[in-house]
């Protein structure tokens, strides 16, 4: 595949997506503006495809975007409606990727929610490419269950006869399948099962794919019972918008994923912001000292190298006497963090957490009871200080802060 005919397509493709959709006005100008960023950035990766990789010592074999070019990709799924079953942050990012794509997608939502309301703003429209969920389920041949985990459980009983051979059946997280004791969602047996799970935030996937980049996904087969699974695994990864993504099974990535959220991505640096912050401030430290300190230092300097080149990176980017002491520190926080993280994913593992998220996530006053919780952490001192500490950022905007 020559480089200029990969691009050719990804503009032909973005440009025949932009007038085969009634597209509301938002998505449309950003499409317009976008389309030829994501076609140049397409010939950036377009000499790349399946590789094996060495990962630190272990081999792993990944799969690139170039491995299905636009027209490859559409004329894959030609006789195939993919129906997106649920609205929230991966539904918007994964259907609008896939429509924009040039793929033939409807969505499923019920009548009257924040989805549906959300869904008809984007451009799908009514009776066209925007049905109730059962309605939208009977239409596609590949049903993508993305609502929330606790929903997909709780509706699962109206949803599940309504799957039926010959329809491919998608997730972007193991935990309904994987729990299935608790979740009660077992999948029929004459269905694929499959998963692409982005590795972040359904926005950030909007986000990158509009930038001409790609969010990276990890893919697995549950059930295969047309010997095609993977290979639809492989294309639905690329058609949603992902950059690359790499092999999993629907276990590891659902005990990884909730393992890495309750620790190092969420709750475990919470905990670790605020104690230190807690010690800077019963030993007098203002708050705005203690907040630089802690989070703002963290997130604006030193975080961002290490994401760019690695801890050593980081490391070497700092003075000598702040080299020497963190890595005097770094093994006894390693070994007091520990048994914490082991505690941890043997909760995961044995579906404590599992259960406590459906438990807390299924009842009524959900949204009421996690808005109380959230209040309480932007009532913190730490939080509070830090909406001052960004005022004063040079480049602040009001709409940061
Ligand atoms: N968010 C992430 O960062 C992320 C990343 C990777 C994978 N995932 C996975 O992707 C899937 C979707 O996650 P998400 O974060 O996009 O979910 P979400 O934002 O919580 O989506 C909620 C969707 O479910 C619908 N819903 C909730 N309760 C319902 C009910 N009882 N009946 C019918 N519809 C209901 C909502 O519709 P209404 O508006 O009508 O309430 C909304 O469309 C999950 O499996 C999740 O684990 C998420």
């Amino acid at each position: 595949m020559s480089l200029q005919r990969t691009t050719a397509q990804a503009l032909r493709a973005a440009s025949k997506s932009a007038t085969r959709q009634t597209v509301a006005k938002r998505s449309m100008s950003l499409l317009s503006r976008q389309a030829p960023r994501a076609a140049l950035a397409a010939q950036a990766t377009g000499v790349r495809g399946v590789k094996t990789l060495d990962f630190a010592g272990t081999k792993e074999v990944v799969y690139e975007r170039a491995d299905w070019p636009l027209d490859k990709l559409q004329d894959y799924f030609k006789n195939d409606t993919l129906a997106m079953i649920g609205y929230g942050s991966q539904g918007h990012g994964q259907s609008l990727n896939a429509r924009d794509n040039g793929l033939n997608i409807i969505v499923g939502v019920r009548k009257g929610g924040a989805s549906w309301k959300e869904a008809q703003e984007d451009g799908w429209v009514e009776g066209e490419t925007l049905f109730d969920i059962p309605e939208a389920i009977k239409r596609g041949t590949i049903i993508m269950n993305l609502l929330s985990d606790a929903a997909q459980s709780s509706t699962w009983p109206e949803i599940a006869p309504l799957i039926t051979k010959g329809k491919t059946l998608y997730f972007s997280h193991g935990f309904s399948v994987v729990y299935k004791e608790d979740t009660k969602v077992v999948p029929p047996k004459d269905v694929d099962v499959i998963l692409v799970a982005p590795k972040g935030s359904g926005r950030t996937v909007r986000t990158l794919f509009l930038e001409g980049r790609g969010i990276n996904a990890s893919v697995a087969v549950y059930q295969d019972v047309t010997g095609k699974a993977k290979e639809k695994a492989r294309a639905l990864a690329v058609a949603v918008g992902t950059g690359y993504a790499y092999d999993t099974t629907f276990e590891k990535e659902v005990y990884s994923d909730l393992y890495g959220e309750r620790g190092v991505l969420m709750g475990g640096i919470q905990g670790m912001f605020l104690a230190q912050y807690e010690v800077l401030r019963k030993n007098g430290h203002s708050p705005s000292e203690a907040f630089n300190e802690t989070v703002e230092e963290a997130t604006q300097s030193l975080f961002p190298l290490i994401g760019k080149y690695g801890m050593d990176y980081m490391y070497n980017a700092c003075s000598t006497t702040a080299r020497r002491g963190a890595l005097d520190w770094a093994p006894k926080f390693k070994e007091a963090n520990l048994p914490v993280f082991e505690a941890l994913y043997e909760s995961v593992r044995n579906g404590s957490e599992t259960r406590r998220s459906l438990e807390f996530n299924g009842r009524k006053t959900y949204r009421e009871d996690l808005q109380k919780e959230l209040d309480e952490i932007d009532n913190q001192e730490i939080w509070r200080a830090g909406k001052t500490v960004r005022q004063l950022r040079p480049d602040a905007k009001k709409e940061d802060i």
